[in-house]
């Protein structure tokens, strides 16, 4: 018994350290310049392919770096389909039907894989499409830094628990953002994103039909909005299982440029989100939304790094993980 801890023990030392070193092993800018020169070059060009054809897809894929990074770190898991065994992150109702740009993701793979076969992580194509998005659709430029590893479990049922509602407060907000270590100026800043993009009903429906028993439209919501929203969005999808296909713009000023105007627009009680509307509501916000709203290069630039902080939680380095050879299953 005391052998078989004291083994136990040691080996437990062992993995720890192991663990420490390749946790700490830092992300590198330039990460494959020797490894696959052209990797970046190759995701940029096939953003840029897709974002022309459907300018939408720039805003999925800088959700797709959240919700990938919110749930077991930035490891690529949101990409796993299902398996016989297990439901994947996909089919959460926080990612399914609304989460797109899987297949941009996938075709930057296959180009990869063509050039430099088991290199480049599913993981580090992410951050790279959510980067490349920025610059397409506000002009934002970072770098990245990369030598994430791919995840090998991806579960349905770690999403709602990591990735925040759009019924929540500035108080259920900071804390979902705290727990991933990001503050609550890059909690507001990251908000930003959603100055492109669209919504579905059901996220927000409950504003403007079903918000208190006393008052059941949003006392929060600019009510011209409110009408524009209830001319889209019927009672029926304020029941969050609705399927109906609705979406409008997040931001309905400049829907597809990223840019500070979604603040400005929280200023004016145009927030679509709850979880928007509430950043300008609160005291403890009110003043990060009103200096992004009146400087959009400040903001702009702490996007930039938000992105890159946000890019680098919990990620895999070093001998953990793996390079899967296709984003959507593990490797045998
Ligand atoms: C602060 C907490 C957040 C909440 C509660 C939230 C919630 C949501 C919801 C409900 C939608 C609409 C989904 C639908 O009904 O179709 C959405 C869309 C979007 N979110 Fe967030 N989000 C948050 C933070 C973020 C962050 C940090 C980013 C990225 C930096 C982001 C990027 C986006 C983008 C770009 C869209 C539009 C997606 C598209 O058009 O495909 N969000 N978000
Ligand atoms: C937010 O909505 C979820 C269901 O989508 C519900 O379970 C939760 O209680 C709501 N939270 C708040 C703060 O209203
Ligand atoms: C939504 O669907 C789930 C699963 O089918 C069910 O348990 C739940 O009661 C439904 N919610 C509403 C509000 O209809």
């Amino acid at each position: 018994m005391g052998v078989i801890s004291r083994g136990r023990s040691v080996l437990f030392v062992v993995l720890i350290l192991a663990m420490a070193s390749s946790t700490y092993a830092s992300l590198a800018v330039d990460f494959y310049k020797e490894r696959c020169p052209f990797a970046e070059s190759i995701v940029r060009a096939t953003v840029q392919m897709a974002v022309a054809v459907n300018p939408g897809l720039a805003a999925g894929l800088i959700r797709m770096q959240f919700h990938d990074c919110f749930v077991r770190g930035c490891d690529a898991s949101v990409l796993l389909d299902s398996t016989p065994w297990s439901k994947a992150e996909k089919e959460s109702p926080a990612n399914k039907p609304s989460l797109r740009g899987f297949e941009v993701i996938y075709a930057a793979k296959a180009a990869l894989e063509a050039r430099c076969p088991s290199t480049v992580s599913c993981a580090d194509i992410i951050a790279f499409a959510a980067r490349d998005s920025a610059l397409l659709a506000g002009g934002i430029h970072y770098s990245v830094p990369a030598g994430r590893r791919d995840g090998r479990v991806s579960l349905e049922s770690e999403v709602l628990g990591n990735i925040p509602l759009p019924n929540f407060t500035v108080t259920d907000l900071l804390s979902s953002f705290a727990k991933k270590r990001l503050s609550l100026d890059d909690m507001v800043t990251l908000s930003g994103a959603h100055s492109i993009g669209r919504s579905h009903c059901p996220s927000f429906a409950g504003r403007l039909y079903n918000f208190s028993p006393s008052q059941p439209q949003d006392p929060s919501m600019d009510p011209a909005l409110a009408a524009y929203l209830k001319s889209q969005c019927s009672p029926a999808t304020v029941n969050i299982n609705s399927t109906d296909p609705t979406t409008v713009h997040l931001d309905g000023v400049t829907p597809k440029r990223l840019d500070n105007q979604y603040y400005k627009n929280l200023l004016t009680h145009r927030g679509v989100l709850f979880s928007d509307q509430t950043l300008q509501a609160s005291p403890l916000t009110a003043g990060t939304v009103s200096c992004n709203a009146e400087n959009g290069p400040a903001w702009a630039a702490k996007f930039a790094a938000a992105m890159v902080k946000m890019a680098s939680i919990d990620v895999l380095t070093g001998s953990h993980g793996e390079i899967r050879k296709q984003c959507w299953v593990v490797n045998r």
